[in-house]
């Protein structure tokens, strides 16, 4: 009897056990789960010029994120770089230093579009209409609004001129 009583107590002692390390494994497994979301959120930087797109992948770490941020960051640089050489290429006429500077590469050195539309043909009143819209966000574009929003009136006003000035220009040369 003292045996069978014994056998049960250490049975159950040893059921006891098996529970404890069973749920020690539980809670190991979720400091993991939340480890790996962690691991999963991306912060994604925005400036004025670039706005970065990274997709969370799941089995990334930060490092190969960050990464891939610097990689795109990179190739966007580059060809911006390009295209301002290129467009540096083929001025038909000068264009000031202001809009050079700050239009050029994504509207063509003489306003013709590269990834901002086509300039040449618009009036003075429009472009100078449309700057204000933008500033002030009644049209929505992130590019166009970081552009302006530490832009002078003056210097608005004088691009718009400029670019109003655009098509006469243009014909003259041809
Ligand atoms: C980094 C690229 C980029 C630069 C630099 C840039 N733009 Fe733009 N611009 C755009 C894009 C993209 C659009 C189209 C936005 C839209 O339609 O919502 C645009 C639209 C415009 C429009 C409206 C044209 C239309 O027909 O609707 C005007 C005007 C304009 N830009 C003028 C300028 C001037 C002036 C500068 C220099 C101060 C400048 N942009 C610099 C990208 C740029």
């Amino acid at each position: 009897m003292k045996h069978v009583l014994a056998a049960i107590v250490t049975v159950l002692a040893l059921g006891a056990m098996f529970l404890v390390y069973q749920s020690d494994k539980e809670v190991n497994k979720l400091e993991e789960i939340k480890k790996m979301i962690a691991k999963t959120e991306v912060k994604v930087k925005l400036d004025t010029q670039t706005v970065l797109q990274v997709e969370p992948v799941e089995s990334l770490s930060q490092v190969e994120i960050e990464k891939e941020q610097e990689k795109k960051k990179k190739e966007l640089d580059e060809k911006l770089q390009a295209l301002k050489e290129k467009a540096g290429n083929v001025a038909a006429f000068n264009v000031s230093p202001l809009y050079k500077q700050k239009c050029a590469s994504c509207h063509g050195v003489n306003g013709e579009g590269i990834i901002g539309p086509k300039l040449i043909g618009l009036s003075a009143q429009k472009v100078y209409q449309d700057l204000v819209d933008f500033k002030s966000g009644a049209r929505k574009n992130y590019v166009m609004y970081g552009l302006l929003s530490k832009m002078e009136e003056s210097q608005m006003k004088e691009l718009s001129d400029e670019i109003g000035s655009f098509e006469t220009k243009l014909k003259e040369q041809q």
